[in-house]
C-alpha cells in the first residue's frame, strides 16, 4: 500500500499567509501542516509516501521533510505539479510510484484527530475498489457532499448550494489502481480543475465505493477559520494528553 500527500494549489484562501510560502507549510498548532497527514499515513503502517506540491515553494518541502527519517521513514518521493489543476491531476502525477499499488490519498490540508488504521486494514482487505471517510460537519456546503441510496452512496456533490446531506467527505481517500485511469478520462469541472468528487463518482457507478464514517474530529486548514480551528483541536488534543 502506497501513501500520497496532496500540497499543490495557491492557497488564495489564505492569502496574504500564502503569498510568500505554501498553506500546507503553515502552522497547526505546533507542527507545520503537512506534518499531520504524513503522520496520519505512518501510523497507518504506511512506509512509502510520495508528497505532490506545487507552485514557487516546493523547495521548501524538501528542506522541512528530507528524507523522512523525522517520521521514521527511509525516504520520502516527491512530485510537482505544474499546473494548478486540481486534487485529481495532482494525484495523476503520483501514478508511477503507485506502481498499480493501491493507495491511500491524504489532502495536505486534513487533520485527523485518530487513527486511520483500522480503516486501512478494511480497505487492504477489499478486492477492488475505493473506500472514503465520510464525517458529519456544521458546514457541508464548503465539501463533497453524500447523498445516500438507503446504506448505500448514491452520489457525491461538490460544494452544493443546498446539500442533501451533512455528511461530507473528507480529505482522506483509498483507492485501487483502476483510479489512474479514471483520472485520464475526467474533464475540467467549472473551476477548470479536474476534481476528485468526480473520481468517487466513477467509483460509484461502477457500485465499488465504500465508506466508514469516521471517527474522532477532523478538520481541513485551508480558511482561516477552519485553520485556527486546527490549531485550537490540536492543542486540545495535546493538553488532554498531558493531563492523562
Ligand atoms: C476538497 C474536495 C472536497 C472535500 C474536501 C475535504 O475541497 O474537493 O470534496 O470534501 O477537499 O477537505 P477543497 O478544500 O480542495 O475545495
Amino acid at each position: 500500500m502506497k501513501g500520497i500527500v496532496l500540497a499543490g494549489g495557491l492557497g488564495s484562501r489564505l492569502f496574504p499567509l500564502t503569498k510568500i510560502t505554501n498553506k500546507h507549510l503553515l502552522p497547526v498548532y505546533d507542527k507545520p501542516m503537512i506534518y499531520y497527514p504524513i503522520m496520519t499515513l505512518v501510523d497507518a503502517g504506511i512506509t512509502e509516501i510520495m508528497v505532490v506540491t506545487g507552485g514557487s515553494h516546493a523547495g521548501s518541502f524538501l528542506r522541512l521533510l528530507g528524507n523522512g527519517t523525522e517520521f521514521g521513514l527511509k525516504g520520502i518521493n516527491y512530485a510537482y505539479q505544474e499546473k494548478e489543476g486540481g486534487i485529481a491531476e495532482a494525484l495523476g502525477l503520483a501514478e508511477y510510484f503507485a506502481d498499480n499499488d493501491k493507495c491511500v490519498v491524504v489532502l495536505g490540508d486534513n487533520i485527523l484527530e485518530k487513527s486511520i488504521k483500522d480503516e486501512v486494514e478494511k480497505f487492504d482487505a477489499q478486492k477492488e475498489g475505493g473506500r472514503i471517510l465520510i464525517k458529519e460537519s456544521p458546514t457541508p456546503e464548503r465539501f463533497g457532499v453524500v447523498e445516500f441510496d438507503g446504506d448505500n452512496i448514491k452520489r457525491v456533490i461538490e460544494k452544493p448550494e443546498d446539500p442533501p446531506t451533512n455528511y461530507v467527505v473528507t480529505g482522506v481517500y483509498m483507492y485501487d489502481s483502476q483510479v489512474f485511469d479514471f483520472i485520464k478520462g475526467l474533464a475540467p469541472s467549472d473551476r477548470g480543475e479536474l476534481e476528485i468528487t468526480d473520481v468517487n463518482n466513477m467509483y460509484i457507478q461502477k457500485g465499488q465505493l465504500k465508506y466508514s464514517k469516521l471517527d474522532g474530529w477532523w478538520t481541513d486548514a485551508g480558511t482561516f477559520r477552519s485553520l485556527l480551528k486546527a490549531s485550537n483541536l490540536v492543542a486540545e488534543s495535546r493538553g488532554k494528553k498531558l493531563e492523562t
